[in-house]
């Protein structure tokens, strides 16, 4: 089954409750919270973040999909785990060593949270391989993290491929989700190689309709 997380990146001021609620009435399945912090990546959407969050959190029932683009991870889980997500994904680049990945896979799961490990287009998926057993989603950037609109980077396609084989080859039961220029024409494609979470923001956020977009993207 795929399932649809929405990016709330680029919601648009003064139209989120609107945004938000049509969201829900559409049946994204996620509300995906892009957690910035002006080092890791450039742009700094830490506070902004935890107020939609926690906005979210009160006038909708649906999980949250938190993904920590931040060099102090640990102290992004502790504030984001207030707002109860059902997810919480970090990027292994932001580790000092496989040490430190535990650690915040531990301490995520201490805090009653699904776990997700990220990559970046650079970073080879097999470097990961040791620590997929101990994580419930794989979250592969097909764009650069940063910002939103960007175009999908196609040699993701081979990485989300090879992920899928290895996963099935050693039967682990790991999410993979995509994430970065996911539109009508990417879609279908990643869906191919194996993604059954589909992040989105540009392609639904600017659509006229949320639900057929959401459902196109889906099928
Ligand atoms: C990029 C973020 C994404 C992104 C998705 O750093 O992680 O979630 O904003 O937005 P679109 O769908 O516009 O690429
Ligand atoms: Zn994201």
């Amino acid at each position: 089954m795929v399932e649809i997380s929405t990016s709330i990146l680029s919601m648009k001021e003064g139209e989120e409750a609107q945004t938000i609620l049509g969201l829900e009435a559409a049946k994204t399945d996620y509300f995906h919270i892009d957690v910035m912090d002006g080092k890791f990546v450039e742009k700094d959407t830490y506070n902004k973040m935890l107020e939609y969050s926690s906005y979210i959190r009160r006038i909708s029932n649906l999980p949250m999909d938190v993904h920590l683009m931040v060099e102090n991870v640990e102290k992004a889980i502790s504030d984001f785990s207030t707002i109860e997500p059902n997810i919480i994904t970090f990027h292994y680049e932001a580790c000092k060593d496989k040490n430190e990945v535990m650690e915040f896979i531990n301490l995520i799961k201490d805090n009653n949270c699904k776990v997700g490990i990220s990559i970046k287009p650079t970073t080879k998926i097999e470097e990961i391989y040791d620590v997929l057993p101990y994580v419930h989603t794989c979250l592969i950037m097909t764009v650069e993290p940063g910002k939103g609109g960007q175009t999908l980077i196609t040699d993701m396609i081979d990485k989300i491929e090879t992920l899928k084989k290895y996963i099935t080859e050693k039967d682990l039961e790991i999410d993979i989700e995509v994430d970065g220029g996911i539109n009508l024409v990417t879609a279908p494609k990643v869906k191919e190689a194996g993604a059954n979470i589909l992040v989105a923001g540009t392609a639904i956020l600017k659509a006229t309709d949320y639900k057929v977009i959401i459902d196109e993207l889906r099928k």
